[in-house]
């Protein structure tokens, strides 16, 4: 059941698709105040005023239970279960990813109460909104927009997993990315210019690792101008999309927010013309200062400008060009005219004679304290329908935007054929049109933790195609770190290495020990029909592809607390190892489960675990894993998976790219259950189709053990299986 309530005149977010009557009767479960005219939170925590927050707002309070556990807010710091902290949904370029912060690039207000009484809530509302969850006091949730017009959904469902998929019923079907957008990419800040792609493609080639695509960033551009191509860097663009696409690669460009001021150039004056920028309160389009220099943004919140602009991907689109990243979109501000400016003018004020030690750090401030500053984001306002509103009350909806008129054009542009799209920030609603990547995480072993415990959270709000950047954006990686970074990231949709310039160079073949590199990449191909096929089976049925432990195991009590295992679609448990100089791990198995061990190049089979030899001749190690705790020792360069009773798992022979993948050919690994059968579907279509029909693309196999212990495969489909059956 969804019960809406609504609070004044809310604008419409588009967030929710399904039309819902408003409800008439009091809001269950938390307490509803109109105003709050003291604050809760003042013992510990100042109310952030600078983004509208005023004790004139309502607020929702809920009081937990000592057990309640508390999932959502997506893209987030901390962990899976958020209780303990404070969040604020403000879509931030905050490159430090740490625990002390509130806000990162998303705004994903949903939540799960989960507990003896168990919830789903959505907060539509598209400015700043804070979430205390037992931070102030640790049994007291409270949610506070800035504004007073918003609509609040409440979910009742039987289970976690119900809850979710009425949300996600409700906000519409997660974005298809294309089949290829499943292999591996290689990204980074700084290549610049042709010959540079060239060589990295070159260096994957020659060392056998399987690689996908390329990622462009903004050193494509001339001057970093949205929509186009450095003619000396890059010169003849078209056919070098070509020659890419012979050697199975393809070029993925990033698209910024900001489009440069500058006289002459097309996008610019297109936008002036077609008044399609934000303005000022008196009517002049708002400049900030982003990566091209001066810039105006485009005010996606109208439909006129998201036509206009998303109309000029096609300009790539026609040069063959089939994936795109949207980037600075929160939007990021660096500097804005006026914030410097102020600057200048308390810098004159300053009587340098009479510095103080808090003087010092008030004129230090002056400059270091520019960039996405809440001053700026009410610097200007958006045209929605007739009415003009001021940025920092739909700040939240501007990314989801921008991500939404690409899509919509390429709708137009590519009505049959899925474009890989993903954006950097994002509002519920956006997961229709795009996927997210995660920002600018840092080589840090925290941030691999952080990478994992974020997926499920991710999936929840309807982001499934997400990933982090891979051996982190800033700092320097090292190869352990990004070894086990990978270990993990070739089971997220999106596995993409990327970095930032001036950082140590972190492709995968930078390295000593290739093999290693080539055989964790290898195994992302041996999978990929599989993740692909997962991947589909959540999106087309509102499900996640990610769940924490807690979704299958309910009643378990020491299951449902844990963070550092997930599950992946309906057969696997991963237990990734995130700790630097780690030789192993421990691992909660809820029931007994098959232990894959995918091992180091020309490792032997360890002791106690048994060899299974795949059809291409590779070798994994298998162990039966009773329920429980184990500690379970896993090289650098290994990866370990947990096969459940009564599920299959599919693998291929790897190829060095997605198309080159033979899927006729298939291992089969089965553990029957303790009726001797096995169960599972097997997703596949074209990798491109853009409406896809999950009955008609879904090949049910099942597999069963007659008397005499031979076992029977009945698959819908005419793929060679080689099939590895295990009872427990
Ligand atoms: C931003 C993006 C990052 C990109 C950089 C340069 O920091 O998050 O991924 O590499 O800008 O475009």
């Amino acid at each position: 059941m969804v019960r809406k309530f609504v609070y004044g005149k809310p604008l419409e977010t588009e967030a929710v698709l399904t039309a819902f009557e408003e409800c008439e009767e009091e809001l269950p479960f938390l307490l509803y105040e109109k105003h709050s005219e003291v604050s809760p939170d003042t013992d510990s925590f100042s109310l952030p005023t600078e983004l509208g927050f005023s004790e004139k707002n309502p607020l929702f309070t809920y009081s937990m239970k000592p057990d309640d556990i508390i999932y959502g807010l997506g893209e987030a710091v901390r962990g899976i279960n958020k209780r303990g902290w404070r969040y604020i949904s403000f879509c931030a370029d905050d490159p430090d990813h740490t625990e002390s912060k509130f806000s990162l690039y998303g705004a994903h207000n949903f939540l799960m109460i989960l507990g003896e009484v168990s919830f789903g809530l959505f907060f539509d509302f598209p400015g700043a909104v804070l979430f205390d969850i037992g931070a102030s006091d640790y049994d007291r949730l409270f949610i506070r927009p800035s504004g007073n017009d918003l609509t609040v959904y409440v979910i009742e469902r039987e289970s976690p997993l119900e809850i979710v998929r009425e949300f996600r019923n409700m906000t519409g079907r997660s974005y298809l990315p294309p089949r290829w957008a499943f292999g591996f990419q290689q990204s980074r800040w700084g290549y610049q210019s042709a010959d540079d792609v060239r060589q990295i493609v070159q260096e994957y080639r020659n060392n056998h690792i399987p690689l996908d695509s390329v990622y462009l960033d903004i050193d494509y551009m001339t001057n970093y101008k949205d929509f186009t191509i450095d003619k000396h860097k890059f010169p003849a663009f078209p056919s070098f999309v070509t020659e890419m696409k012979k050697d199975h690669i393809r070029l993925v460009p990033i698209i910024d927010a900001g489009v440069k001021i500058e006289d002459g150039y097309d996008v610019y004056e297109e936008g002036i013309a077609g008044n399609y920028f934000c303005k000022r309160k008196d009517g002049s389009d708002f400049v900030a200062g982003v990566w091209p220099g001066i810039t105006h943004f485009p005010d996606f919140l109208n439909k006129d400008a998201r036509k206009w602009f998303g109309g000029l991907y096609a300009r790539l689109l026609s040069k063959g060009i089939e994936g795109f990243w949207n980037d600075m979109n929160e939007p990021a501000i660096f500097y804005s005219e006026e914030g410097v400016k102020n600057a200048w003018d308390r810098l004159s004020a300053f009587d340098e004679t009479s510095l103080d030690v808090e003087g010092f750090f008030q004129l230090t401030g002056i400059f270091t304290q520019l960039s996405s500053q809440p001053a700026d984001y009410a610097r200007f306002y958006h045209r929605v329908g007739r009415k003009n509103i001021r940025h920092d009350k739909v700040h939240n909806l501007y990314g989801y935007n921008m991500t939404r008129a690409a899509s919509e054009a390429f709708d137009r542009y590519s009505p049959k054929k899925r474009i890989l799209l993903f954006s950097r920030s994002s509002y519920i609603g956006m997961h229709r049109y795009g996927g997210i990547w995660t920002g600018d995480n840092h080589s840090w072993w925290s941030h691999l933790l952080l990478n994992i415990k974020m997926m499920p959270s991710l999936n929840m709000c309807g982001f499934l195609y997400s990933g982090a950047d891979i051996g982190g954006f800033g700092s320097d990686t090292t190869q352990d770190l990004l070894l086990r970074w990978l270990a993990f990231g070739l089971f997220t949709p999106l596995m993409r290495n990327h970095s930032a310039i001036g950082t140590r160079n972190q492709e995968c073949f930078r390295f000593g020990h290739i093999e290693s590199f080539r055989n964790l990449i290898n195994l992302r191909y041996r999978l990929l029909p599989f993740l692909y096929s997962e991947f589909m089976k959540a999106a087309l049925t509102d499900s996640m592809y990610f769940r924490t432990l807690l979704f299958d195991y309910p009643q378990d009590s020491h299951a449902i607390h844990v963070e550092d295992q997930l599950l992946l679609g309906d057969s696997l448990m991963l237990a990734p190892v995130y700790e630097q100089n780690a030789v192993g791990r421990y691992v909660y198995l809820p029931e007994d489960m098959l232990l894959l061990r995918f091992l180091a190049p020309a490792s032997s089979i360890p002791e106690g675990e048994n060899s299974l030899s795949l059809q291409d001749g590779a070798v994994i190690s298998t162990k039966y894993c009773t329920a429980g705790h184990h500690y379970l020792p896993v090289a650098l360069d290994e990866v370990i998976v947990f096969l459940r009773k009564g599920h299959l798992l599919l693998l291929c022979a790897p190829a060095e790219a997605e198309e080159l993948l033979n899927t006729e050919e298939l291992d089969l690994v089965a553990v029957l259950d303790d009726a001797k059968q096995a169960r599972g579907s097997f997703y596949v279509d074209d990798g491109f189709c853009k409406d896809p029909n999950l009955e008609e693309n879904l090949v049910q196999i099942q597999l069963e053990s007659a008397a005499d212990g031979s076992v029977f495969v009945h698959a819908g489909n005419t793929c060679t299986y080689h099939e590895h059956v295990f009872s427990l």
